[in-house]
């Protein structure tokens, strides 16, 4: 297999080595995947995470079963249940598995070795690292369109939050992607990147990619929000999103739907960036999408430390629902969604890919 070498993933000898995103931005280390519980743990454990990465990792759980295990249909469905069990509201997940899946069941009709499926996996994730890359460069073009029309040469101010980069994607981002494309063409005067609380994605991570790529920007805390639409000139708001359903309606990073309402109270424009993998037509409505609840320690703790009385209890919902009411455009790399409407979604995800 061609080298796959991307910052947050790289396959060697054998083994899957991811980089450690709980431990940045301080360490730069990566932990070795060598069987399918090891992926379902990365994943869960949010060793790898953001929704377009967390599916292509999950590729790697069908591969290590070919290598181990490679027995039954039966159990090949129980494996691929159990990693989308890691985490259930991005839907990029069961995308990647149900592919890997039926490259499998179509290889073992063919009667293919274990070796030889093994190969088409690694083929086919390449392939997928490739379309990744390819589509993210197609969102960003798609929305430095959108903003051209709205705003022309001007340069921009823009708040997102979460992180939507390269660590959240393997290559380039989507939210992200776009803010660093408009970078690229001297169209972004300041990024504010939300803190987001309490895993510190954008502090943590989304900082450490801007300054990677040498872009301006401070980091805010999700209740200054409100102050930053209506003081520092914001022109855009763009998130990424881990599933999109048949209105529009967006779930992502918690905090989302606040930013999403104060914007609207603002008359600022809200974008989601996101590839047709993100996308679940079968719900109709936001209300039907399964929110992850995560652990109370990452609240009331901060790494070892108490951060609030002994005894106390919190609740940890780790994504929300943006309406697609109030979002302005949807740019996903089969073209530009705005308005945001049933009927347009429904047209541009059944475009062909080309
Ligand atoms: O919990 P995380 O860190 O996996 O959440 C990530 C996000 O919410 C991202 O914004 C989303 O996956 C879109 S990423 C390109």
């Amino acid at each position: 297999m061609k080298n796959l070498e991307y910052v947050s993933i790289r396959w060697k000898n054998d083994s899957l080595h991811i980089l450690d995103q709980r431990k940045l931005p301080n360490e730069e280390t990566y932990i070795i995947a060598q069987t399918s519980e090891d992926i379902f743990h990365a994943i869960k454990d949010m060793v790898v995470r953001g929704a377009p990465l967390i599916g292509f990792t999950g590729i790697f759980g069908i591969l290590f079963w070919v290598k181990d295990v490679f027995s039954s249909e039966e159990e090949l469905n129980q494996i691929s249940k159990y990693l989308n069990s890691s985490r259930p509201t991005a839907i990029n997940l069961s995308f990647e598995l149900d592919n890997a899946v039926s490259l499998v069941k179509n290889a073992i009709k063919k009667d293919k070795t274990q070796e030889e499926t093994m190969q088409l996996i690694l083929d086919h994730a390449m392939a997928q690292i490739d379309k990744i890359r390819i589509d993210n460069q197609k969102m960003a073009d798609l929305a430095a369109d959108h903003l051209y029309k709205l705003y022309g040469e001007k340069k921009l101010n823009i708040v997102t939050l979460c992180n939507t980069g390269f660590l959240a994607c393997g290559p380039m981002g989507t939210a992200l992607g776009v803010i660093s494309n408009l970078s690229k063409l001297n169209r972004v005067n300041m990024v504010y990147t939300s803190e987001t609380r309490p895993y510190l994605q954008g502090s943590r991570l989304t900082s450490y990619e801007l300054k990677k790529e040498g872009i301006d920007h401070r980091i805010i805390v999700e209740g200054a929000h409100s102050y930053i639409l209506e003081n520092k000139q914001i022109d855009a708001v763009f998130i990424g999103a881990d599933r999109i359903v048949s209105n529009g309606d967006t779930a992502n990073k918690i905090g989302s739907s606040t930013l999403c309402l104060i914007a609207k109270h603002y008359n600022v424009p809200f974008f989601v960036v996101a590839p047709t993998s993100s996308f679940d037509l079968s719900l109709e409505t936001g209300d039907d999408i399964e929110i992850e609840l995560r652990d109370e320690d990452e609240i009331l703790r901060y790494k070892e430390y108490l951060i609030a009385p002994k005894g106390a209890t919190a609740i940890n919902p780790s994504f929300d629902i943006s309406r697609g009411e109030y979002i302005r455009a949807i740019f996903c790399e089969k073209g530009d969604i705005s308005p945001v409407t049933n009927e347009k979604i429904s047209i541009v995800h059944a475009a062909s890919n080309e």
